[in-house]
């Protein structure tokens, strides 16, 4: 698949978001999460989603990255439907054009860091890519130059964090969804995983980032606020 980023205009709506409804049900009893959200992300966009625990984040980023269904509404990615477009089809998205960055790492503890990285290479690889190189230059960008062969269980909560970092830019995908990236993490490392964000921001890639930190403020464009499963003024 072509890089998404390459092909369509600078306006383009990465994320269109529209009518969004998200229940959960606990057997018979529905419970409302997500209201009705419209949401609108252009290529190249640096957003940071905020808003109290519970509120509906992750849900909401969850319907983005298609690892869930709507109750209701339409969520277009990078034009697409996700409500109509083919498992193969979505899978290629998920695949290669969305990085994840989970908010408790999704980590594979027995598996090195490095191992950790190649891991979406195994099931998805862009064609003629070294994918072996990149994850050591990608360990590298995150600053776990000497940290390659250490398992999750020996790596601090910052290093979990730069690893699920540097797994979520292995395919070079053109849009990343980040839960909380510098969640539990100390100023100084919550600084340098920003810049990293922030140098990905400058090179192209649309941004989508949840936080809870009004510090992350100053490197996004712009804030979208969830309150209640309902988005506010943004
Ligand atoms: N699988 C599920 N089944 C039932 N309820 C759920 C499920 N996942 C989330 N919820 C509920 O949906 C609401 C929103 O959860 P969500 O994880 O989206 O919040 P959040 O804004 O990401 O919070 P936090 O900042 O604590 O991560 C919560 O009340 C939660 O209990
Ligand atoms: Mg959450």
């Amino acid at each position: 698949m072509a890089g998404y980023n390459e092909f369509v205009p600078d306006d383009a709506n990465v994320i269109d978001i529209s009518g969004l409804k998200k229940s959960y049900f606990l057997g018979d009893m529905e419970v409302p999460i997500l209201h009705g959200i419209d949401l609108r992300i252009k290529k190249g966009e640096f957003v940071a989603i905020m808003g109290p625990s519970g509120s509906g984040k992750s849900t909401l980023m969850n319907m983005i990255g298609c690892l869930d269904r709507p109750t209701d509404g339409k969520v277009l990615l990078m034009g697409k439907d996700t409500n109509v477009i083919s498992d193969n089809e979505l899978a290629e998205l998920r695949g290669f054009e969305i990085g994840f960055v989970f908010q408790n790492f999704n980590l594979i503890p027995r598996l090195s860091a490095y191992e950790n990285v190649m891991l979406p290479t195994y099931s998805n690889a862009k064609k003629g890519m070294d994918t072996s190189t990149r994850a050591r230059d990608l360990l590298k960008l995150v600053g776990l130059d000497d940290r390659m062969g250490h398992r999750p269980p020996e790596l601090s909560g910052g290093q979990r964090q730069r690893v699920a970092i540097a797994r979520s830019l292995i395919n070079d995908p053109s849009l990343i969804l980040a839960d909380e990236p510098t969640g539990n993490l100390d100023s100084k490392t919550s600084a340098e995983i920003m810049g990293i964000f922030s140098d990905l921001h400058k090179k192209g890639r649309t941004i989508v980032m949840i936080t809870h930190d009004p510090e992350m403020e100053q490197y996004v464009d712009r804030v979208v606020h969830i309150m209640d499963g309902y988005v506010g003024n943004n």
